[in-house]
C-alpha cells in the first residue's frame, strides 16, 4: 500500500519536533507513514496553500503564524476549533479540509487530574495560544473566576468578548501594569505568553509570590527552556510546577488520534517524555 504523507506547515520550522514525536509514533505502531516539514513564508501562503490542497497530503498541522490563517481554507471546522477561532491540525478526505483545534486537549491532559480543584485562574496573555486555554479552562468543573492580565488590555478585553458571559464563570481582565499593583492568590496561574524563550530570558511578567497559596499550579506553555525563570521562581516557593512540554506531546496524539484512530503506545509517550527534554538542554 501507498506510504501516507503527514506534514506540519508554518514558519519557521527549524526548530519543530513535532516530526521527531509523530515518526517515532508511525514507527512503533509499524504504521506505512512519514511526516515531514513544510516550511511556506507568510509571504507565499495563499499561494502554496491551493498547491498543497492538491497534494497526496492525508493530513498536517498547523502551527505559527498560520493557526487563524488557515480557517478560510477548510471545507468543516470542529465546533472546538470554531469557538477558539484557530486551527491546528487538518484532516484531509478526498480533496476536501476538516479543521480540527487540540492545543486545548493538549494543555488539559497534564493538569486533569488537579482541574477539578481549580476554582480560579490568572491566565497571562491573550493572543492565539490564550485563546485555547481560556476555552480549555471553561470547560473545569470548579472554575469560578478568571483574570486576564496582558500587556495590551484591549486585546484581553477582545478575548473576553469572544467567549461572551454564558456560564457562571466570571472572566475579568487587567493590564501588566495593573497587575503590579495587585497581590491576589489563585488556584492556577499559566503563561501563555513568549516571555521567557531562550531568546528572551527577560524577567518573568509575575512574581509568582504575588500571586499563589501554598497548592498553587504554576504552569507555563513554554518547553523551551524546560524551566523558565516563572517556573524556577515557582519552584523555590514549594509549587507544583507544570511545563509545555507534555502539551507539546498530548496536542500532537490527538492530532494522531484524529488522522489514524490510533492512540500513541505508552512506551511511545514514555520515550518522548524522556527524550524530548535531551533534545531541548
Ligand atoms: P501566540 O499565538 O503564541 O499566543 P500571539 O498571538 O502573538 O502568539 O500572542 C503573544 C502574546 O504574548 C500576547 O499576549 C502578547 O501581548 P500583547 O497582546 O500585548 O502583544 C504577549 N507578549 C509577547 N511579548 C511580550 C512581552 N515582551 N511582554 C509582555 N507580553 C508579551
Amino acid at each position: 500500500m501507498e506510504q501516507k504523507r503527514f506534514a506540519i506547515i508554518g514558519f519557521p520550522l527549524k526548530h519543530s519536533f513535532s516530526p521527531f514525536i509523530h515518526n517515532r509514533a508511525f514507527h512503533d505502531l509499524k504504521l506505512n507513514a512519514r511526516y515531514e516539514k513544510i516550511e511556506i513564508t507568510p509571504q507565499n501562503f495563499e499561494k502554496d496553500i491551493l498547491s498543497l490542497k492538491k497534494s497526496s497530503l492525508a493530513g498536517f498541522n498547523v502551527t505559527i503564524p498560520f493557526k487563524e490563517k488557515i480557517l478560510p481554507f477548510v471545507d468543516s471546522l470542529s465546533a472546538e476549533a470554531q469557538k477558539i477561532g484557530a486551527v491546528n491540525t487538518i484532516k484531509a478526505v478526498e480533496g476536501r479540509w476538516h479543521g480540527f483545534n487540540t492545543d486545548w486537549l493538549g494543555f488539559l491532559k497534564p493538569i486533569e487530574q488537579e482541574a477539578e480543584h481549580i476554582k480560579s485562574c490568572l491566565l497571562l496573555g491573550a493572543g492565539g495560544a490564550a485563546r485555547g486555554v481560556l476555552f480549555a479552562l471553561l470547560q473545569f468543573p470548579a472554575i469560578q473566576t478568571i483574570l486576564i492580565a496582558n500587556r495590551t488590555k484591549q486585546r484581553a478585553n477582545d478575548l473576553k468578548k469572544s467567549f461572551g458571559f454564558n456560564r457562571s464563570t466570571q472572566i475579568s481582565t487587567i493590564s501588566l501594569k495593573e497587575l503590579e499593583a495587585l497581590a491576589k492568590p489563585f488556584d492556577l496561574i499559566v503563561n501563555t505568553t513568549s516571555v521567557g524563550m531562550t531568546d528572551h530570558q527577560a524577567d518573568p511578567l509575575i512574581n509568582p509570590e504575588h500571586f499563589a497559596h501554598s497548592n498553587t499550579i504554576v504552569y507555563d506553555l513554554i518547553y523551551n527552556p524546560l524551566k523558565t525563570i516563572l517556573l524556577q521562581q515557582a519552584e523555590v516557593l514549594g509549587l507544583k510546577t507544570i511545563n509545555g512540554l507534555p502539551m507539546l506531546i498530548f496536542q500532537a496524539e490527538e492530532a494522531f488520534k484524529i488522522w489514524t484512530g490510533l492512540s500513541y503506545p505508552p512506551q511511545t509517550i514514555q520515550f518522548l517524555l524522556d527524550e524530548l527534554p535531551r533534545k531541548i538542554s
